[in-house]
């Protein structure tokens, strides 16, 4: 098989099917990508995937390329992982890394071949691939297309892509179903349920759950609105919830929102997308989500200018996180960053610290300050703020906090910290939509 695109999504996804057996190429039009994935070493952090490209470079079943004449003629089944992030000035879906990859792969394939998309994509998107592939091929209509949305978490891409809760093969043809039950034999082996069904419930099953999970978040978030012109606790809002089994407590965690390379932009495009198709009405609520997580930004850095009296001029804050979320390095879309640089245009004089995504984070924001580690960060801080948070942050000491901070003042973003513990070490706490 070959693997179009090498990003989060495609070097897992190549790097995995190597390690289950089959023979892959991956392409990618960076040379230096490439070039770094044939060395062994994986360009963005993400949790034992490193070990295991050592082992499928090792077993020689996998390569990677920027030569689409050898993935087209190498594949049976094409997996097109390439990213559609949100078009400048626009909410809609930037889809020109899917074109261009089509455009690119399709004049060489020669013979009977699958393509299978991966990418999140507006519902349509398939059925117009499908005839620029068949104008395009040499092999014409023996090539097929389907569609087989990816549901990966940074974080736990490895997992998620060997033993995903579901698969969704979206289809034309009983041929097509068969090549993806073949491609994906060792998965479907250990049980893992399939829905095969049409190309366009294909493409929306990823964006309804995106919308989902995003809704579910900002559902909790609104309640933390609430919570804070009542007095009342969102924390324990939540956990009461969680109890119920119909409501479960998955991404029922309130604090700062969600960011990353997905949610955001695929809760955008979704709702561009049903306008065009005359539904905007349905998914109308998806801009109340949208806004509401938005808010939670702009609330956090609210409760940081509280705690600076009013004003964060010349104030030295600790900025605890820059990823989207834990166990990342990925920025897009970061609240934790958004927050960080809105404070820096405040005036105040910003120090980050983040475990993983330092580099990212100083190539889009060079203008704010970086620490080596948290303790460093909060050196001489008037209020620290933890905006990610990574295990080694829900464990910081407040003694060892209260050694090097100016005042002992803490906002916690993500209601990682207990508050107990906090304030009993002599500090003023607070977090979004707590008491
Ligand atoms: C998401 C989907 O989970 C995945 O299925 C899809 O394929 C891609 O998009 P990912 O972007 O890796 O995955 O992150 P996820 O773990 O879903 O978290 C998204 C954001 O929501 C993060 O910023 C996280 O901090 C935030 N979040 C999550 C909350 O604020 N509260 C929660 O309860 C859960």
């Amino acid at each position: 098989m070959s693997v179009i695109g090498t990003g989060y999504l495609g070097a897992t996804h190549a790097i995995c099917m190597a390690v289950m057996g089959y023979d892959v190429i991956g392409v990618d039009v960076d040379p230096k990508k490439v070039q770094k994935l044939n060395d062994g070493e994986v360009p963005f952090f993400e949790p034992g995937l490193p070990e295991l490209l050592t082992k499928a470079l090792e077993s020689g079943r996998l390569r990677f390329t920027t030569d689409f004449a050898e993935a087209g003629e190498f594949g049976d089944v094409h997996f097109l992982c390439v990213g559609t992030p949100q078009q400048q000035g626009s909410e809609a879906a930037d889809l020109r890394y899917v074109d261009s990859a089509v455009e690119s792969l399709a004049p060489h394939l020669r013979r009977r071949a699958l393509v299978a998309g991966k990418s999140t994509v507006p519902v349509g998107t398939a059925a117009r691939l499908a005839a620029l592939i068949h104008e395009l091929a040499p092999a014409g209509e023996k090539v097929e297309l389907a569609w087989n949305p990816e549901f990966l978490r940074e974080g736990f891409a490895v997992d998620d892509t060997m033993k995903p809760d579901r698969m969704v093969f979206g289809v034309t043809s009983e041929w097509a179903e068969q090549m993806l039950r073949a491609a994906f034999a060792p998965v479907l082996a250990q049980g893992v349920p399939v829905k095969v069904t049409d190309l366009q419930t294909a493409e929306l099953v990823k964006v309804a759950a995106n919308s989902f999970l995003a809704t579910k978040i900002s559902y909790i978030n609104a309640m933390a609105e609430v919570c804070e012109a009542t007095g009342a606790d969102v924390h324990d809002l939540a956990e009461a919830l969680a109890y119920d089994e119909r409501i479960g407590g998955k991404f029922l965690r309130p604090g700062l929102g969600f960011g990353g390379g997905c949610l955001p932009k695929d809760i955008r495009a979704f709702a561009h997308r049903a306008e065009e198709l005359g539904v905007g009405q349905a998914v109308g609520f998806l801009r109340e989500i949208d806004g509401i997580n938005r808010r939670r930004r702009a609330r956090t850095v609210d409760l940081v200018v509280e705690l600076c009296d009013g004003d964060v001029q010349g104030k030295r804050i600790a900025a605890l996180g820059a990823a989207f979320k834990p166990n990342s390095d990925d920025i897009r879309d970061a609240p934790a960053l958004d927050v960080a640089a809105t404070l820096s245009r405040m005036g105040a004089d910003v120090v980050v610290f983040d475990p993983a995504a330092m580099e990212n984070a100083r190539r889009v924001h060079p203008e704010l300050s970086y620490g080596d580690n948290a303790i460093d960060a909060a050196h001489n801080a008037d209020v620290v703020v933890l905006l990610t948070e990574w295990t080694e942050f829900r464990e910081l000491e407040p003694a060892a906090m209260t050694a090097v901070t100016a005042q002992n003042k803490i906002v916690d973003g993500r209601h990682a910290l207990d508050p107990a513990k906090w304030r009993s070490a002599g500090w003023e706490y607070r977090a979004l939509g707590r008491p």
